[in-house]
């Protein structure tokens, strides 16, 4: 007998996270000494604002406490930023927590939760640890197909996730494919809108979803602190809903889930929300900047609406996503998701980051 078989029988052949590769992990990996840039894992490139780091360092002589447990003080500022009621605020740890708590909360034996794929990876790791049936819905030219998420809805659906903008493809899905999604969709199912790169959309069509919960109880917005806030570190995100399904996210999480330097930093985050707007602009401007270039050597790119872009190789380019890691810069390769060989998912960087990363594609296509 090994433990293994002492493990409930549906968890066994769960796959862990893959996280893009770290780092210090690379740098002992290859032995590399120089410079490494890491553009894996859509984190912003910068420190989070001066403001902030304050916040995290007047909180540190508090950690000998428990923090806040319902995060009492970032639900109020998050109510009066997002105009909702502060119970209608759930905060987790990193807004993963929030999509595993949702299903743990509502999902029972025979269910089935439907998402689009590819997307986050997280939407499977979630259905898996339920033991419960995953509906995968394959996107239509890199967009979320919403009438094929729609057509896959059954009696036994009890959640969709709705990754928008979509990752690792970097598409949107507009206000009019949503509202003719969510018509006629039966009340007892939920719909969770992952909006983890929100702060970057810049279309003018991109749905208002937290205005949806005034007509439909049924569902969720995520957000997260980890992109625009700098804050992945830390593990914050939260989600808006109606606050019944509140108080069920409550039910279910560990007391204490959000630490106290994750929670003031991210209330002042919300409170200097208007210094990273800059940093929103610079990002756009070198999405555009990486983007050229990587249609210029032969790369299919789809539009983009995040920090990220997913790049589908030219035929018969080499072994780029390790090359580019011989030399130190990390991209994440899509192999996984179903995507072609060579093909990656990169974040932006800084300009510095862009131009190194730009640089050495060149040299090796
Ligand atoms: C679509 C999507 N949702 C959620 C997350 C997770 O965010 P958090 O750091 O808040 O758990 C990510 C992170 O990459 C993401 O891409």
């Amino acid at each position: 007998m090994s433990l293994m078989d002492l493990m409930q029988a549906h968890l066994r052949n769960v796959k862990p996270y893959v996280p893009g590769k770290p780092i210090e992990e690379l740098r002992r990996e290859k032995n590399i000494e120089g410079e490494i840039i890491k553009l894996a894992s859509n984190e912003n490139p910068y420190e989070p604002i001066e403001e902030i780091r304050q916040a995290i360092v007047d909180e540190l002589s508090q950690v000998n406490r428990y923090p806040n447990s319902g995060c009492f003080h970032l639900c109020n500022e998050l109510a009066s930023h997002h105009g909702v009621k502060p119970a209608q605020i759930f905060v987790g740890n990193g807004s993963n927590e929030i999509l595993d708590l949702l299903v743990r909360a509502f999902v029972n034996p025979g269910e089935e939760i439907v998402y689009p794929w590819p997307s986050f990876i997280v939407y499977p790791i979630v259905t898996q640890l339920a033991g419960v049936a995953a509906v995968e819905v394959p996107l239509r030219d890199y967009r979320l197909d919403m009438p094929a998420l729609r057509a896959a809805v059954t009696k036994k659906t009890k959640i969709v996730f709705v990754c928008n903008p979509n990752n690792p493809t970097g598409t949107y899905v507009s206000s009019q494919e949503v509202r003719q999604f969510l018509d006629g969709l039966p009340d007892n199912v939920l719909v969770a809108f992952d909006e983890a790169y929100y702060e970057y959309v810049t279309a003018d069509d991109y749905p208002d979803s937290i205005a949806l919960l005034r007509e439909r109880p049924n569902v969720i917005v995520t957000r997260t602190f980890s992109k625009i806030h700098s804050l992945s570190g830390l593990r914050i995100g939260y989600s808006v809903s109606h606050e019944d399904l509140v108080t069920c996210l409550h039910k279910v999480r560990q007391p204490f889930n959000v630490n106290s330097l994750a929670q003031a930093a991210s209330i002042a985050a919300l409170r200097y929300m208007d210094r990273v707007a800059p940093r929103v602009k610079e990002n756009r401007d070198e999405l555009h900047y990486v983007r050229e270039e990587l249609e210029k050597l032969g790369f299919t790119v789809p539009p983009s609406q995040t920090n990220f872009l997913l790049a589908m190789p030219p035929q018969g380019c080499g072994a780029v996503v390790e090359q580019l890691m011989e030399r130190g810069i990390i991209v994440r390769g899509m192999k996984p998701f179903g995507y072609g060989e060579e093909s990656f998912r990169v974040t932006i960087g800084t300009p510095y980051e862009n131009r190194k990363f730009v640089e050495a594609l060149r040299e090796l296509i």
